[in-house]
């Protein structure tokens, strides 16, 4: 993409609304405007790292074996009466008539909906395990909706279902779903601890939030310290190896680490003092065991192989794909912007021609831009004839994590500086290694 044909209102002033520094980038670096309060539209920036979050969250779920599908996000109430939700929901839930006065809701998450899909088709033991998800916008009527995308009322999230025959093999939908979620987010460059989360009213022991540490986290949240040297890494699982992924399960959740809904503080004072640690966190994601708590009153059973009817056993599993912006954002970034982890950025690489019209810097320019381009990535080439401080106070706003600076005065010497966003530093080289290297950069990711 060359800037000039690009469309990126970026914003100069920042914007008085916004409380926290995710917010003010996302509105400044030409990501979002707000429609309506919790409602956005996504421009170009935006959306394109929305789609980024989007297809990790899709290839990490396939991965481990869960079928993609779409909902309606209009649904009829009537499954919802069915499940006794209708009136429980309260007024998060958006409801509204059609034209022949019949009772529509905007889906506010679809376990109804994906229960009546189940019900409708399978009816055999044989065709369990069975995982669907899907990724799709939902509406929460907040009642405070804040910080941007961070709780917004439209927000973008995946949502995933297991049937089960019996609760051990959904135990394990549950385990595959924590292993995956640590590798969707940590591709994203978030370190995000599945922690012991309350269940509510549906109770039972089984439900993890996963948090992101952050200041302007809603959450408060008690760990022993020892739980952030963790990580998955580029470990081989095998998402049917039941014993696998229950020691990873087990890897992740022995340590102490949960929110402020299930902290027991003489449970956490066990924990050495020095490795105590009350924090705040961002929620990006739950996963949660409910048994058959809605194949009962929906009436989604299975024969067993006894011929017998037994209804079976679910959970629901849920990535916030919209607030992931915001929770990468407040992980990472610095006074001049956000600075983008090498998984999500918008587009791989900034190029800055530091005098646009002079013959030689436009042709290494070009010739960069082809073949960063014919490496499969996607540079931004800031073409436009602007001043050199204006270039870079954009390219850092918008934190693309590589910058490759292109001058005649470097180029009399055969060379061009290739920039860390992170660590400022700066390189130089010759134009085709400073590509070479962007190039062998994202293979190794
Ligand atoms: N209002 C919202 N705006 C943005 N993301 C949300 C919102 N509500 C929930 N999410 C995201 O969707 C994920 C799954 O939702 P869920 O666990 O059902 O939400 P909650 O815990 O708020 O009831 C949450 O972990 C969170 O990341
Ligand atoms: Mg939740």
């Amino acid at each position: 993409m060359r800037l000039s044909r690009y469309f990126l209102p970026v914003l100069k002033e920042t914007p008085a609304e916004a409380q926290i520094v995710s917010h003010r980038y996302m509105l400044r670096a030409g990501m979002i405007k707000q429609a309506s309060a919790g409602i956005y539209s996504w421009l170009p920036l935006g959306f394109k790292v929305l789609k980024k979050i989007e297809n990790i969250v899709h290839e990490e779920q396939q991965r481990a074996g869960h079928i993609p599908m779409l909902m309606p996000t209009l649904q009829s109430a009537d499954l919802w009466r069915e499940s006794g939700r209708y009136d429980g929901y309260g007024e998060e839930m958006l409801r509204m008539k059609d034209r022949h006065g019949r009772d529509m809701l905007y889906s506010p998450t679809a376990e109804e909906m994906f229960t009546d899909v189940f019900r409708s088709y399978v009816k055999s033991y044989k065709d369990l395990p069975l995982t669907l998800y899907q990724i799709q916008w939902k509406f929460r009527d907040e009642i405070r909706p804040r910080f941007g995308v961070m709780r917004g009322r439209e927000f973008f999230m995946k949502d995933g279902y297991n049937f089960d025959l019996t609760k051990e093999d959904a135990l394990h939908a549950y385990n595959r779903h924590l292993v995956s979620y640590l590798r969707t987010y940590e591709r994203m460059g978030l370190q995000a601890i599945p922690m012991r989360a309350d269940s509510g009213p549906i109770g039972g022991d089984y439900t993890h939030e996963f948090l992101v540490l952050a200041d302007t986290g809603e959450s408060e949240v008690f760990y022993d310290s020892k739980v952030t040297d963790i990580s998955l890494g580029k470990r081989d699982i095998d998402f049917d190896d039941v014993a696998q992924c229950q020691a990873v399960m087990d890897e992740f959740t022995s340590l102490y680490a949960r929110t402020d809904e299930t902290h027991v503080e003489a449970e956490f004072n066990e924990v050495p003092e020095d490795r105590r640690r009350v924090a705040r966190g961002i929620e990006v994601g739950q996963i949660f065991y409910f048994g058959t708590t809605y194949s009962d009153k929906m009436g989604a059973t299975v024969v067993n192989d006894q011929g017998d009817h037994v209804p079976v056993h679910m959970g629901s599993h849920g990535i916030g794909v919209s607030r992931l912006l915001g929770a990468i954002i407040e992980a990472s970034h610095d006074d001049k912007g956000i600075i983008w982890p090498e998984g999500v950025t918008p587009f791989h690489c900034g190029i800055i021609n530091l005098r646009q019209g002079d013959d030689a810097a436009d042709a290494a320019c070009e010739s960069l831009y082809s073949a960063l381009i014919a490496a499969g990535l996607e540079p931004l080439y800031d073409d436009r004839n602007e001043r050199a401080g204006g270039k870079f106070a954009t390219m850092d706003l918008i934190g693309l994590p590589w910058r490759i600076t292109v001058g005649p005065r470097g180029l009399k010497n055969g060379v061009v500086e290739l920039t860390s966003r992170k660590t400022g530093e700066s390189v130089e080289m010759p134009p085709e290694q400073a590509a070479a290297k962007v190039v062998e950069i994202y293979a190794s990711l």
